[in-house]
């Protein structure tokens, strides 16, 4: 039983005003409730009465309580707004700020996901737990101290991660850089967040590819940009097409997912390469090649990346780890003139003062270590036999009823599907049955397509998977 502390530098009366507003604020005694006697009060907290009329008459002050002769001492019901504490408005706060709130349908998946973590899951981009290097990482980790010294790092990214990107990005992508024109990011999202938010002001213009992830992320509504749209055959976007929204818009940049995109797949075509760089240096424009799939490419040849073409130095590049190895150590890069990466340096240095030291050591050793040749050999087999579980489970499940264009990499599957139903209602039904995909307006598109991961499901899973979703398909169309 609380009493209160005779050792307190606060006053016995102060001590048992607190606690009593404490427990009418938990909602103990409710507004107009009658609270014990002071008699019973004073013996309950072993101190004089005049004790506790004292903190009665505090609370009275303070409009907590009332007092009526012949009728005890009850909560205040009319004065119980005029309390002086009072419980912040939190859901005010949480509609505030300027970042906008995740869309609807990717916060639904969320939500599904965390209430039934045995659906059938073609909705995460990212790989299942059998094609991630999960136990080449444990024996690096084994074998290497990581107890150097655990300070704050550059927020340009630890130097060693940097070097052994230097050699990636040779031997893999072609491109030649340094390690000063290297920044580490926690995934390519948050490059494609320090872009939006350090290098482009609230009313800019930019065109991003429709359909395509961008859509997909509220941030660039939240910083304020104008989004055009660059549409995707399965060949790329049109580079003609960025004249043309430079002429009308005046547009500062273009993102350009152009291998293996997310969401249709498409790989933009090098003969489009070509003349987009010709068109973007002839405008003096930015574009960022966010490539987080090429090393994907099922038959072992990875496309030429942007970057690697570029004479000019109109491409900020962004890759990433997560696609090709581990999404949780959040690891991603940018190879950008060096001007830009300073600023984005300094912009980390005040949002979080870099990443962790350790995800960076563990990734730098894995690109470097013997394991890493072998890890995307084995990961391109499995995607492509993934990938063809999906095609083989849709063709017997629901042919006829879906179009599609065969992916030559990454880890995604668009399908138009032929009878029009909503996106939410294909959605709702499909994670009744058991599984979750992404509805294609997520990216931008009409309703009427769906994107499926086939990475992430586990091989066992897909055909039962594809399975419950023409049944929801197919109850949606009888
Ligand atoms: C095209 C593209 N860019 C960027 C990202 C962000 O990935 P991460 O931040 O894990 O590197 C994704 C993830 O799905 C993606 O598909």
């Amino acid at each position: 039983m609380w009493k209160p502390d005779r050792n307190s530098k606060k006053t016995l009366y102060e001590q048992i005003a607190d606690y009593l507003e404490q427990r009418i604020s938990y909602g103990e005694f409710p507004p107009g409730s009658l609270l014990p006697p002071e008699r019973k009060l004073a013996e309950q907290f072993d101190v004089n009465r005049s004790t506790v009329i004292s903190a009665f008459a505090e609370l009275r002050s303070m409009g907590i309580i009332e007092s009526r002769i012949g009728s005890g001492t009850r909560v205040s019901t009319s004065k119980w707004g005029a309390t002086p504490k009072h419980t912040p408005n939190w859901s005010r706060f949480a509609e505030g700020g300027s970042f906008l709130p995740n869309l609807p349908f990717l916060r639904r998946i969320r939500e599904a996901l965390t209430h039934n973590p045995t659906l059938i899951d073609f909705a995460s981009g990212e790989l299942s737990a059998d094609l991630a290097p999960t136990n080449e990482i444990a024996v690096l980790m084994g074998k290497n101290a990581y107890t150097s010294y655990l300070g704050y790092v550059n927020p340009q990214g630890a130097t060693p991660l940097r070097e052994a990107l230097v050699d990636y990005l040779n031997n893999y992508r072609g491109i030649r850089t340094t390690e000063s024109s290297i920044l580490i990011t926690s995934g390519s999202q948050q490059s494609l967040f320090l872009i939006t938010q350090c290098l482009l002001s609230p009313g800019d213009a930019v065109a991003i590819e429709d359909p395509s992830y961008c859509y997909s992320l509220p941030m660039f509504q939240s910083a304020g940009l104008r989004l055009f749209r660059l549409p995707v055959d399965k060949h790329g976007v049109q580079p003609e097409d960025i004249r043309t929204l430079y002429k009308k818009h005046r547009i500062k940049m273009v993102f350009l997912n152009p291998n293996y995109q997310n969401p249709t797949g498409a790989l933009l075509s090098e003969e489009r390469r070509k003349r987009l760089l010709d068109i973007i240096s002839e405008l003096g424009l930015p574009v960022v090649e966010d490539d987080p799939y090429s090393l994907t490419s099922y038959d072992g040849i990875p496309p030429l990346s942007l970057k690697s073409m570029d004479t000019t130095g109109s491409v900020l590049y962004i890759g990433s780890f997560s696609k090709i190895a581990a999404s949780g150590l959040r690891i991603g890069w940018m190879v950008a003139p060096r001007s830009i990466v300073e600023r984005l340096a300094d912009a980390r240095q005040q949002m979080d003062f870099g990443l962790s030291i350790i995800p960076q050591q563990v990734a730098g050793q894995f690109l470097q270590s013997d394991y890493f040749g072998p890890h995307l050999e084995r990961l391109r087999i499995q995607l492509q036999f993934k990938r063809d579980l999906l095609i083989e489970s849709l063709e017997k499940e629901l042919s006829g009823l879906i179009e599609y264009v065969v992916p030559a990499g990454g880890i995604h599957f668009w399908c138009k599907l032929i009878p029009s139903i909503p996106d939410g209602i294909l959605l709702e039904e499909s994670i009744k049955k058991g599984i979750v995909m992404v509805p294609g307006s997520v990216y931008g598109s009409d309703s009427g397509y769906v994107r499926f991961t086939f990475a992430r499901a586990k091989s066992e899973e897909i055909a039962l998977g594809i399975s419950r979703f023409a049944e929801a398909l197919r109850g949606l169309i009888e």
